[in-house]
């Protein structure tokens, strides 16, 4: 199990440092889908690098809480460990394929060696397993795909030699940051459907962060909901589906490009996510909340609802969910 616990991460904003990310807890388990889901600003990336501790490399000043992996802790490993771990153990997709893959070096070159950084094999058997992981992910030309250039790559073809990059030491996790995103609708159909296939077919613990709620619903077992640097409501997708607790979760359901009828203005929440550092004292929400009242003013504590593993951070549960 990879656990991600009550973790809290800081950025520098102006010369202060302050929190992005306030003790979000997660358990993604292998074989299991686990939707990480909220609008843009909220610390979905932040979170998502963290269980690879790249957070690091990308400018968080503090860090707080623990990664586990069958509880060992990232957070405490030494370099060599961690190098073995991150790829080997725990691969990760980003949204935008450019950024991951150099264009200067051909599809092959980066395959291989990514392959042989983590296995034990000679540059003909790499040279194999980059074949099959290519065909894999739906190339049919792959032997011809090993010498081109990413530039020469549709996003979609980019996408796809990405996640064969993440399943070349056949990882036992995969956090994929909004993969689909960057993409056309009828590509992004195709590259979930692939994902989801492999993340079966290798009993693949599968982190998806996205804005989409419609995604969550297709893909996940479980889904964690993030506003504002917290985690807001978690629990078995059909759930939270089914009696969503939290204002956030219930807004961003009504958001749903398909909930509205066509012809019809898709509704909004109205407002922004307030950045790190202009966070409210109390619910993180409340601004937004058509629901607010003077007890929302203090922080609220996440409590269990309808099941112990349905939770949701909100004073009036009872009432959004009648
Ligand atoms: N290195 C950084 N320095 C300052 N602010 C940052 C840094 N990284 C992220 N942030 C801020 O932290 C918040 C959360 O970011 P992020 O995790 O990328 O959100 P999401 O992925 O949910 O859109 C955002 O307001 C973002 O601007
Ligand atoms: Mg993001």
């Amino acid at each position: 199990m990879l656990e991600v616990s009550d973790l809290s991460l800081s950025v520098s904003i102006q010369g202060e440092s302050v929190e992005a990310v306030s003790g979000v807890s997660l358990k993604l388990k292998a074989g299991s889908v686990l939707g990480l889901v909220g609008e843009s600003g909220c610390g979905k990336s932040m979170t998502a690098q963290a269980m690879l501790r790249l957070g690091e490399h990308q400018g968080v000043t503090k860090a707080g809480g623990d990664i586990l992996i069958d509880r060992q802790s990232l957070f405490s490993m030494d370099d060599e460990t961690l190098r073995h771990i991150r790829g080997g153990r725990i691969a990760m997709i980003f949204q935008e394929p450019m950024t991951a893959l150099n264009p200067v070096f051909s599809v092959g070159s980066q395959l291989i060696e990514v392959i042989r950084l983590h296995l034990d094999m000679d540059k003909r058997q790499a040279r194999a397993r980059a074949i099959g992981l290519l065909q894999d992910v739906g190339m049919q030309d792959a032997e011809q795909l090993l010498a081109q250039y990413p530039d020469a790559l549709s996003g979609g073809m980019r996408q796809r030699v990405l996640i064969a990059m993440a399943m070349a030491a056949d990882p036992d996790y995969i956090i994929a940051d909004e993969p689909t995103t960057a993409l056309d609708v009828s590509v992004q159909k195709r590259i979930i459907a692939l994902l989801l296939n492999l993340q079966k077919k290798r009993n693949l613990g599968l982190l998806l962060v996205t804005h989409d709620f419609g995604l969550v619903a297709e893909m996940c077992d479980q889904v964690a909901v993030m506003y504002a640097g917290q985690i807001v409501e978690a629990g078995p997708v059909k759930e939270i589906f089914d009696h969503p607790a939290h204002p956030y979760t219930r807004a961003l359901m009504g958001c749903r490009p398909e909930v509205s009828e066509p012809g019809v203005l898709m509704p909004v929440i109205g407002g922004q996510v307030p950045p790190p550092g202009r966070w409210p004292a109390g619910c993180h929400f409340a601004p937004r909340c058509a629901l607010a009242d003077n007890a929302c003013q203090a922080p609220v504590a996440a409590k269990a609802w309808r099941s112990g593993e349905h939770i949701a951070r909100c004073l009036h549960v009872p009432e959004v969910g009648q």
